[in-house]
C-alpha cells in the first residue's frame, strides 16, 4: 500500500463536505493526487445501498441489519476504489469511513464499539485510515446547520445525535495516534487550517 489514506467524520451538519472539498482543492494545488470518495456510496452498488439506508421510508432496518448494509457498502468501496487507489500511490481522502460505524451503530445504536470493530475488521483487515478527522460540535449546533429536507438517521432525536457525538469521542480515546478530534463550531477556514495541521504533523504530507 503506497497511498495514504484519510478520513474525515463526523454528525450530520458538521460540515464534513466544505471540508473534504477544502482538502482535495489544497492537495491538487500541491500536484498531489487525490481520489475523493464518500460513504456510504462511493460504487455503484454502495449508492443504491446509500439510497436504500437514507430514504427507506415505512419499515426501517433493525440496528444489526442497518450495520451489515453499512459494512457491505464500505467492503464494496474498499475493494473496487480504495485499495486500488492506495497501490497507485494516490491520498484517498473518504467523507465517512468505518468510525462512523462504530459512533452510529456501535455507539448510537447500542451495538457494541468491540462488535462493530470485529465485523469491519474482519474485511478491513490492515486498511484502516492512516489518519481520521472527527470534526466535534454539539448536536444542537450542527443540526440547525442542516438544511432542506432529512434523510433517515438526520429525522432521529436530539439524544441520538448525542450519543453519536459520545461515540465518536469513545474511538478518539481508543484510536488516539489515528484519530485526531477537530472543534467544528469554528468557521470553515479555521476548521481547515486544524486539519491541515493535523495532516502536516501526521506526516501524510510535507510542511
Ligand atoms: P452523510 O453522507 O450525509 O453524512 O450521511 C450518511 C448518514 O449515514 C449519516 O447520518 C451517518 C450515517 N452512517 C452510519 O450510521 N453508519 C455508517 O457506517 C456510515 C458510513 C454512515
Amino acid at each position: 500500500m503506497k497511498g495514504k489514506f484519510i478520513t474525515i467524520e463526523g454528525p450530520d451538519g458538521a460540515g464534513k463536505t466544505t471540508q473534504v472539498k477544502k482538502i482535495s482543492d489544497y492537495l491538487r494545488c500541491k500536484n498531489i493526487e487525490v481520489l475523493v470518495t464518500r460513504e456510504p456510496g462511493g460504487t455503484a452498488l454502495g449508492e443504491k445501498l446509500r439510497e436504500m439506508l437514507l430514504t427507506l421510508e415505512g419499515e426501517s432496518p433493525v440496528p444489526e441489519a442497518e450495520a451489515l448494509i453499512y459494512a457491505a457498502s464500505r467492503a464494496q468501496l474498499l475493494n473496487k476504489v480504495i485499495s486500488p487507489a492506495l497501490k497507485r500511490g494516490c491520498i484517498v481522502l473518504c467523507d465517512r469511513f468505518v468510525d462512523s460505524s462504530l459512533a452510529y451503530q456501535g455507539w448510537a445504536r447500542g451495538l457494541g464499539i468491540k462488535e462493530l470493530i470485529n465485523i469491519n475488521g474482519w474485511f478491513l483487515k490492515d486498511c484502516w485510515p492512516d489518519i481520521t478527522l472527527i470534526l466535534d460540535i454539539d448536536p444542537c449546533q450542527s443540526l440547525k446547520r442542516l438544511q432542506g429536507k432529512k434523510d433517515r438517521l438526520e429525522r432521529e432525536a436530539l439524544e441520538f445525535h448525542k450519543r453519536v457525538r459520545e461515540g465518536f469521542l469513545k474511538v478518539q480515546n481508543l484510536y488516539p495516534d489515528r484519530v485526531k478530534t477537530v472543534d467544528a463550531s469554528l468557521n470553515p477556514e479555521e476548521v481547515f487550517q486544524k486539519i491541515l495541521f493535523e495532516i502536516k504533523k501526521s506526516g501524510i504530507i510535507k510542511m
